[in-house]
């Protein structure tokens, strides 16, 4: 049987049409700013985040690690929601790299809200290390691709500029949040300091995101991604891959959207897990399983008829929909599921 992989919008393959652009990419040394491929990737993607500036990293945790190495300062705390990527899933990261300390907010739907901004700032007290930055990812991964709309995002920016902190977005999915509220990304990126937006999640490119920010940020950014060992040269085979996933996969996260809810919505008829197909509102699916096994132990069921899922913890699996399922394919993954129940 054709395995049915729903572990990560990150496991899509380049398409021959993308490939094909990749091979004939104009390239140069990027470390010279002498690729034009990157360059206009850069400014293709400035342009659409609204900042005035962007720049190429191979990976999503380089562009948030330079976002807080810049907003952030050794000895001082990082303000983000628990279960946070910069938290969970970058090693540690801010620690190692920049001397920065974690300060979870605990919330009510995996997201920040206004009002638990202030609390969560230490005092300016000389025995507690300040807080210097405010991380807000959107759609918020492990609270199931939740998305924060504009109302709410601005009220959590606001209450951290009222406290001083410089304000970072973690975007890797920034896009289908602007698809999921039908608004351009760049009405999302208001009032933040800095953004890192995917390229290699929903909209299919095989390596790459982007730090966005203001000109003079930006200059500092492309310093920082040297000293962490991001310089790259010709990168434009890459850059070219970003531009075609812009051009092509954008429009279509919409089908993810829609691919992700039919799998909530058949999984919530099935008798072994707890999910809200209400709260899907992107490509993301987090479901809650019987209390009788584990999370583990489920996704070694379903890997055993071609359906594979992941476990964030022991009680919780998170399917990811992208541009390698379609309709019928989360209609077969339900079906094999159903049979096993
Ligand atoms: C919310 C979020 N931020 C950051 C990243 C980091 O991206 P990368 O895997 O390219 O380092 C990811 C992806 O894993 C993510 O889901």
């Amino acid at each position: 049987v054709k395995t049915i992989d729903l572990r990560s919008d990150t496991v899509t393959k380049p398409s021959a049409a993308m490939r094909q652009a990749m091979v004939t990419a104009e390239v140069g040394d990027d470390v010279y700013g002498e690729d034009p491929t990157v360059l206009r990737l850069e400014e293709r993607v400035a342009e659409i985040t609204g900042f005035e500036a962007s720049l190429f990293v191979p990976t999503g945790t380089m562009g948030n690690q330079i976002g807080l190495h810049l907003l952030g300062r050794a000895g001082t705390e990082v303000v983000c929601a628990e279960k946070s990527h910069v938290v969970d899933y970058e090693l540690a990261a801010m620690a190692v790299l920049s001397g920065l300390l974690p300060r979870t907010v605990q919330t009510v739907d995996g997201m920040l809200a206004p009002g638990e901004i202030a609390g969560a700032v230490a005092p300016d007290v000389v025995y507690r290390a300040p807080s210097t930055v405010l991380v807000i990812e959107n759609t918020a991964n492990m609270a199931g691709g939740r998305v924060y709309g504009q109302e709410r995002l601005a009220a959590v920016i606001e209450a951290g500029r009222a406290e001083g902190l410089g304000i970072h977005l973690d975007g890797a999915r920034l896009w289908n949040a602007a698809i999921a509220l039908g608004v351009p990304p760049a009405s999302l990126t208001v009032g933040f300091d800095s953004a890192m937006v995917g390229l290699s999640k929903g909209l299919g490119a095989p390596v790459g995101s982007m730090f966005c920010a203001s000109e003079a940020l930006v200059a500092e950014a492309r310093r920082a991604r040297k000293r962490f060992g991001g310089g790259m040269r010709q990168v434009g085979i890459l850059a070219e891959a970003g531009l075609f996933a812009l051009a092509h996969n954008y429009e279509r996260l919409v089908e993810d959207h829609a691919a992700a809810r039919q799998l909530a919505h058949g999984l919530a008829e099935l008798p072994r897990f707890e999910i809200d197909p209400e709260t899907v509102e992107t490509n993301i699916v987090v479901a809650k399983v019987p209390r009788e096994t584990t999370a583990p132990e489920v996704v070694g069921a379903f890997e055993a008829v071609g359906v594979l899922a992941g476990a964030i913890d022991r009680e919780h699996l998170r399917f990811v929909t992208h541009l390698d399922v379609d309709r019928s394919a989360v209609e077969e993954a339900l079906d094999r599921i159903s049979a096993l129940s």
